[in-house]
């Protein structure tokens, strides 16, 4: 089998927190672990000819070095920045060095949340964004990268 080129890559990029789907706060988030959550990113950018690496950290750092390494190999990027969106221009900085396609993703919907969730530092320098589908805004977020790719 040929290895997917560079341009077929995707990194599905996740922040703190996210580690622990399935036990926090499930009636916001839903049921589904962060491993179905992977399983789930891997299997839908199967089906569209992508190869899905998928990441989380709690490291603000760590999660900058990832978008740099996106920047450098030309990934196209599915990010849920999770608390980070709200306050960390070092992510928005590192966010708009990507030259591929970079959607923001979200489980919830923040609009509809708290104040503090409305917004959003990365949203000005994303592709575009995709929130309040569950799992399914990572499917639908592939989707798009898929069709700009
Ligand atoms: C989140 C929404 C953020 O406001 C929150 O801090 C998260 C998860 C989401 O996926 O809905 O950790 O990014």
């Amino acid at each position: 089998m040929t290895e997917p080129t560079t341009a077929r890559r995707v990194l599905v990029l996740n922040g703190p927190n996210l580690g622990r789907l399935g036990s926090r706060e499930p009636e916001v988030y839903g049921t589904a672990t962060f491993d179905d959550l992977a399983s789930a990113c891997r299997a839908t950018a199967a089906e569209l000819g992508l190869e899905a690496d998928v990441r989380q950290t709690d490291d603000e750092s760590e999660l900058v070095g990832w978008l740099h390494e996106a920047a450098d190999s030309g990934a196209a990027v599915v990010l849920n920045p999770a608390a980070f969106t709200h306050y960390s221009y070092a992510l928005r900085d590192a966010c708009a060095t990507v030259t591929g396609p970079l959607v923001e993703v979200h489980l919830s919907n923040p609009a509809a949340r708290e104040e503090f969730r409305h917004t959003s530092v990365v949203a000005g320098v994303a592709t575009g964004s995709v929130t309040g589908f569950g799992v399914d805004s990572y499917r639908l977020a592939l989707r798009a990268v898929a069709g700009l790719l």
